[in-house]
């Protein structure tokens, strides 16, 4: 199957729904990738936080971006939110729903009705330090733990998996001595995540990649 399809053949722009529940510096990078060029043939349509205080919807607000908040924590429980979370995310009609640091499990319907068409960006080598309870700063404990030298970024598709789709990119960066959680943190999103995730969404956008056997060619 060769994503993104009908978007190019129709030579449309790819409608690119991001979700997020931090601090949105990659949402910013994609809004920075479009603007100067390494992405092309798409558009930002929404951009979904699980949280109304993220500074990712401030982003959004200055690129006059249409944003919403939506969380677990309005809904009686999780069946009526994943209505309402699915439901919000189909009024958008995406061709390609990024996940740019959103740590809500997604409902497992969405997974399937966008199979091949969700991509999230973990801040390891998959398969190193992912999984359940590997998210955020917990990422770089774990790593600086084990000791290992180097360490990165990856970009996938999501599955009903934690972390297990097939991988678009990925992007190693050095461990240096003296570390701590929080500067490799930063150095992984320098090096790795604000390079790698706008350079897959390019590749989606234009037709490069192809999902054969759960694993992703290059076109
Ligand atoms: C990134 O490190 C991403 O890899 C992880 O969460 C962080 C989100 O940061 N899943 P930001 O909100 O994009 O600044």
């Amino acid at each position: 199957m060769l994503i993104s399809d009908d978007t190019t053949t129709k030579s449309r722009k790819l409608r690119i729904l991001v979700c997020v529940s931090g601090g949105g510096t990659n949402l910013q990078a994609i809004i920075d990738g479009i603007g100067d060029g390494r992405i092309t043939n798409a558009e930002i349509v929404c951009v979904i936080s699980n949280n109304k205080k993220n500074y990712a919807l401030i982003r959004a607000e200055e690129n006059g971006i249409p944003s919403l908040s939506i969380s677990p924590k309005d809904y009686a429980d999780r069946e009526q939110f994943n209505q309402a979370f699915l439901d919000a995310v189909n009024g958008m009609q995406p061709d390609l729903i990024v996940l740019a640091g959103f740590l809500v499990v997604l409902p497992e319907e969405m997974t399937v009705q966008y199979r091949n068409r969700i991509i999230n960006i973990h801040p390891s080598l998959i398969p190193s330090f992912c999984g359940k309870g590997y998210y955020g700063l917990k990422v770089h404990e774990k790593v600086l733990e084990r000791g290992v030298k180097v360490t990165g970024a990856t970009v996938h598709f999501v599955d009903e998996g934690t972390d297990t789709g097939p991988i678009i990119l990925q992007k190693a960066v050095e461990v240096e001595d003296g570390d701590t959680p929080e500067i490799l943190q930063k150095r992984v999103m320098e090096q790795a995540e604000w390079v790698i995730l706008p350079e897959a969404i390019h590749m989606i956008a234009n037709g490069k990649v192809a999902v054969e056997d759960g694993k992703c060619r290059r076109k």
